[in-house]
């Protein structure tokens, strides 16, 4: 018996199997077990040496037992080791974190520029009323910028609406809801028919500026300009106002900046042409007509407004060589990005 059951348990080759062989071998029903209770029938002088016997056995085939418990314990941890290795110095797949658009983020600063200030923020739709877009502008209803050459047209059944061609028909709304004084900056997505290219899309985006106010004056517009220049150019960029026109601005003005690349110094430069400005955006005093259409006495109020190009703005500060860049998305462009001065 003894010898059955160490065989069987040397058999054993998993811990599982080793309990199967001690339940055979050493359970209640086993033959030492059931030679074990028998003992108590044996006449009296054969009970001690039976006994010795039995025990012995059960003693050496228990110890074998342990013995093989030990082994197959030792081997399964060893396995388990095996299987559950970490290499701490492994390199993981990192899933790369995204970031948010560069855009968004110029958006951003600019805003936070004019909140600086203390002026307020404000927005309106992409697709907007033909109204707000130009006829609240003082637009003309034969003006060229309404021409379908220029302007996105909501198709038909949708009437008198397009994507905004500027940010300035938040202006109006703006004045509409809130009333004077008012001083706000509308960021924001435009769209004008323009063929895509190196500096030029046909979807870009504006940040406007509007300020209404008892005594407001050219000047304090060129003030606010500058500053926001400085702020997101540096303090050593150098600005100019040039006389210009616009339907809802009177007088107009577009505002240019010192070539950031000659500072005005290299006829042949490619940055600005040799001309040594650089167009930024379009400015100029409220119009009375516009003040009037948002219901304000031209006679208590005035005001200052403009537009700035993010997009071209990017090209000088940020070195987008390729407006093109922006929109396609590559994570590597998008990913790289600061807005830091
Ligand atoms: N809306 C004008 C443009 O898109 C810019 C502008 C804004 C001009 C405000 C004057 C005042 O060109």
């Amino acid at each position: 018996l003894v010898e059955q059951a160490v065989e069987a348990f040397a058999a054993a080759s998993t811990l599982e199997e080793l309990k199967q062989a001690r339940l055979a071998h050493l359970g209640d029903r086993a033959p030492l077990s059931l030679a074990n209770r028998s003992i108590g029938q044996l006449p009296k002088e054969q009970k001690k040496d039976a006994g010795r016997i039995v025990g012995q056995a059960k003693g050496r085939v228990g110890q074998v037992l342990a013995q093989r418990e030990e082994v197959l314990q030792a081997e399964r941890a060893e396995q388990i080791l095996r299987e559950e290795t970490v290499d701490v110095t492994a390199v993981p797949a990192r899933r790369p974190v995204g970031s948010r658009h560069p855009v968004e983020l110029m958006l951003q600063r600019m805003s936070e520029i004019f909140v600086g200030l203390g002026w307020e923020i404000a927005e309106g739709p992409e697709v907007e009323a033909e109204w707000f877009n130009f006829d609240a502008l003082n637009f003309d209803a034969d003006h060229p910028a309404r021409a379908e050459a220029d302007t996105f047209y909501v198709e038909p059944p949708e009437r008198n609406l397009v994507i905004r061609t500027h940010t300035s028909p938040v202006q109006a709304r703006a004045l509409l809801e809130r009333g004077a004084p008012l001083y706000v900056a509308v960021p924001g997505k435009v769209g004008r028919t323009d063929e895509i290219d190196a500096t030029h899309l046909p979807v870009f985006h504006q940040i406007e500026g509007l300020a209404v106010d008892r005594g407001l004056t050219m000047a304090h517009l060129k003030g606010t300009l500058d500053r926001f220049a400085r702020e997101l150019f540096g303090e050593g960029i150098t600005t100019r106002l040039r006389p210009n026109f616009f339907p809802f601005t009177e007088p107009s003005a577009e505002m240019d900046f010192l070539c950031t690349v000659c500072r005005g110094e290299d006829a042949s430069c490619r940055t600005c042409g040799g001309t040594g400005w650089i167009e930024w955006g379009g400015c100029g005093m409220v119009n009375p007509n516009v003040l009037r259409a948002c219901g304000l006495d031209p006679e208590v109020y005035s005001g200052f407004a403009f537009g700035m190009g993010v997009e071209r703005a990017m090209i000088f500060r940020n070195q987008v060589g390729d407006l093109r860049d922006l929109v396609e998305g590559d994570a590597r462009f998008n990913t790289n990005f600061t807005v830091e001065v």
